[in-house]
C-alpha cells in the first residue's frame, strides 16, 4: 500500500498518540493536530495549513469535563471546524473515534457531545467512518481520579467490557487507510467486569491505598446502569484482556510499601 497523509485530530491524547504511533510504523505520513502541536480546532488556528494535502483524517480529540451546553458547543465547533477545513483541503475519508452506546444515555453531557459530534460527522461534507469503542481500560482510573480526596474515591459499578487504548488504536489506523465504511461494528475488549472492581484493581497494581466506594450518586447515575454500555452481539472484539492491562502498570511514584 502506498503512504497517505493522514492527520490524527487529538494527537497528543491516549489514543490519538498511539493511533498516529501505529500509522507511522505503517509508512504513513502523519500530522499531528492538538492545541500543544500549535493546531487549536477551537478557533481554527492554523487547522487549513496542517491539513493541506491531507488524505484521511482521524479524529480522536476530547474536550474537558463541563456543562452539558458547553460541552456539546465545544465538540461541535471543533467538529465543524475539521470537517470544513477538511472539505476545502480535499480530504478523502473522516473517521471519527466514539463511544458505544451513547444513544442509550440522555442525560451525560459528554455523551451529548459525542451525540452531536456524530451528527456533524454522519450529516458532513466528507465520507466517513464512525468507530464506537466502549470504556478503555484505564477508565476506572480516570473516573476514580475525578473523586479522589484524601483516600476515599467514588466510583460507579457500571457494567462494562473494557478495551485496551492500544488496540482501538490499531482498529483506527487499519480503517483510515482503508475505504468509509459508514458506521462501523462496535469495538470492544474481550472479558465484562465491574467498574468499582476495575478501580480496586488498578489501585493497587499501582500501589496506591485507596478505598473505592460504589456509588450510583456521583459522577454517573443509573441510566448508566445494566446493559447500556455493552457492545453489539456482532461486535469486533479485541484481544487484550484487563489483567493483562494490569500487569503492565507501575507503582505510582512514592507508593513503595503500600501494597
Ligand atoms: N475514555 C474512554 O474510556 C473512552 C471510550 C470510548 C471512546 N472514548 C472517546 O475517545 C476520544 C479520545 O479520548 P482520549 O482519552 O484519548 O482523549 P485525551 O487523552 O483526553 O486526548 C484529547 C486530545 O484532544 C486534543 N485537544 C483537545 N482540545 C483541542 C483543541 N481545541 N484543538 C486541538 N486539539 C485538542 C488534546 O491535545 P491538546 O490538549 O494539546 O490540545 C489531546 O491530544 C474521546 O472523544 C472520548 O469520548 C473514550
Amino acid at each position: 500500500m502506498s503512504a497517505m497523509r493522514i492527520a490524527v485530530a487529538g494527537a497528543t491524547g491516549r489514543i490519538g498518540a498511539r493511533t498516529g504511533e501505529a500509522l507511522r510504523r505503517q509508512g504513513h505520513d502523519v500530522v499531528p493536530i492538538s492545541r500543544s502541536n500549535g493546531v487549536d480546532l477551537l478557533t481554527g488556528r492554523r487547522l487549513d495549513e496542517a491539513l493541506q494535502g491531507v488524505d484521511v483524517i482521524v479524529d480522536t480529540t476530547n474536550v474537558a469535563a463541563d456543562a452539558r451546553d458547553s460541552t456539546v458547543a465545544t465538540f461541535a465547533r471543533m467538529t465543524h471546524n475539521l470537517l470544513e477545513s477538511g472539505e476545502r483541503a480535499g480530504v478523502r475519508h473522516h473517521v471519527l473515534l466514539s463511544i458505544v452506546g451513547v444513544d442509550r444515555v440522555p442525560d451525560n453531557a459528554h455523551y451529548a457531545g459525542k451525540r452531536e459530534q456524530e451528527r456533524l460527522v454522519t450529516t458532513g461534507p466528507l465520507p466517513w467512518t464512525v468507530v464506537p469503542a466502549t470504556q478503555f481500560h484505564d477508565f476506572a482510573e480516570m473516573v476514580a481520579g475525578w473523586t479522589e480526596r484524601n483516600g476515599v474515591a467514588e466510583v460507579a459499578p457500571l457494567l462494562v467490557q473494557p478495551v485496551a487504548p492500544d488496540d482501538v488504536a490499531a482498529v483506527l489506523a487499519e480503517l483510515a487507510v482503508g475505504p468509509p465504511r459508514g458506521r462501523y461494528v462496535d469495538v470492544a475488549g474481550p472479558d465484562r467486569h465491574d467498574l468499582v472492581d476495575m478501580a480496586r484493581r488498578t489501585y493497587q497494581a499501582r500501589g496506591r491505598d485507596v478505598k473505592v466506594v460504589p456509588t450510583w450518586s456521583s459522577v454517573f447515575g443509573p441510566s448508566m446502569a445494566g446493559d447500556v454500555l455493552l457492545p453489539a452481539d456482532d461486535a469486533r472484539i479485541l484481544p487484550t484482556t484487563f489483567d493483562e492491562w494490569l500487569t503492565t502498570l507501575h507503582p505510582a511514584a512514592g507508593s513503595e510499601g503500600l501494597r
